[in-house]
């Protein structure tokens, strides 16, 4: 049953479960300023909502996402804490509830940090992670500069964050940033059932060990913010405005 709409966010119920799924595959599932609002407002009626026992989040067509849109970036970007994408950050990271995510094709930029924040991350066999905000004359953000060294080590972050090259599904597997790897296709029903697995457990005793298990909340939450300023600024600055005008220039 489709519980509420909004354009490129669809939001369902399976249960216990609320599903968040973007929708917006003719561009990749880029996510701009409204579907961030969608989503921070689907995660907070999921956590509202006592019926609700886990998020599960997924994503329509080929690709999971092209990370922010671009487009969007230059048109409206983020102001403070306030803003559709941090509000959507924060609610993911402060989520008590278990979040499950399911995972194909490219998930680029905040498709790839958004993970970090989910409590089980099932890819499918043709995804592939990638964060490339310094080729786009960005910062690291969703605390990833924290939160990718901490599960991967430095030499491989600096490779992820720093060269911008991309991993695959096994790599992002051996090296923590996943929990199964599944044929391409299946990785939604397979989350699902995790989703359900979860959704079944004692809820306190769940929402108690995933806070102990995230143990380090406010850090995270003064990275997110301190990565934020930085982003603001270089969001205005000329080398990224000719980094975004590479990307939509290099069809033509
Ligand atoms: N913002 C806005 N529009 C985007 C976008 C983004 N991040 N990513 C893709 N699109 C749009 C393209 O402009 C294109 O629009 P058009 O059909 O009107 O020309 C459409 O989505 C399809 O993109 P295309 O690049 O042709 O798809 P692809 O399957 O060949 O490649 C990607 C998929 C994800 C590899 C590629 O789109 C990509 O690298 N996107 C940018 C990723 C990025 O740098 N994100 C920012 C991270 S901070």
């Amino acid at each position: 049953m489709v519980a509420s709409m909004s354009e490129h966010i669809i939001v369902e119920r399976d249960g216990p479960v609320a599903e968040l799924r973007l929708a917006r595959p003719d561009k990749r599932n880029a996510i701009t300023t409204a579907m961030y609002s969608a989503l921070a407002d689907g995660l907070a009626a999921a956590h509202a909502d006592e019926g609700v026992r886990a998020v599960l989040i997924s994503a329509e067509g080929a690709h999971f996402t092209a990370g922010n849109d671009l487009h969007d970036f230059i048109a409206n970007p983020p102001q403070g804490q306030d803003s559709p994408v941090f509000r959507f950050l924060h609610a993911l990271g402060g989520a008590d509830k278990p979040v499950v995510a399911a995972v194909q094709g490219q998930a680029v930029g905040i498709g790839t940090t958004m993970l970090l924040h989910c409590d089980i991350v099932v890819l499918a066999d043709d995804a592939r992670l990638k964060m490339p905000f310094v080729d786009l004359a960005l910062v690291p953000e969703a605390a990833s500069s924290l939160l990718v060294p901490r599960a991967i080590g430095h030499a491989r972050a600096a490779e992820m964050l720093m060269l911008g090259d991309a991993i695959d599904a096994p790599t992002a597997l051996a090296w923590g940033l996943a929990n199964r790897v599944v044929p391409a296709g299946s990785e939604r029903a397979e989350a699902l059932k995790l989703a359900h697995r979860l959704a079944a457990k004692p809820p306190a005793a769940l929402a108690l060990t995933k806070r102990l298990l995230r143990d380090d909340a406010p850090g995270v939450a003064t990275r997110m913010d301190r990565e934020g300023g930085h982003f603001a600024d270089q969001l205005q600055s000329p080398e990224l405005k000719g980094a975004i005008a590479a990307f939509f220039a290099r069809k033509a």
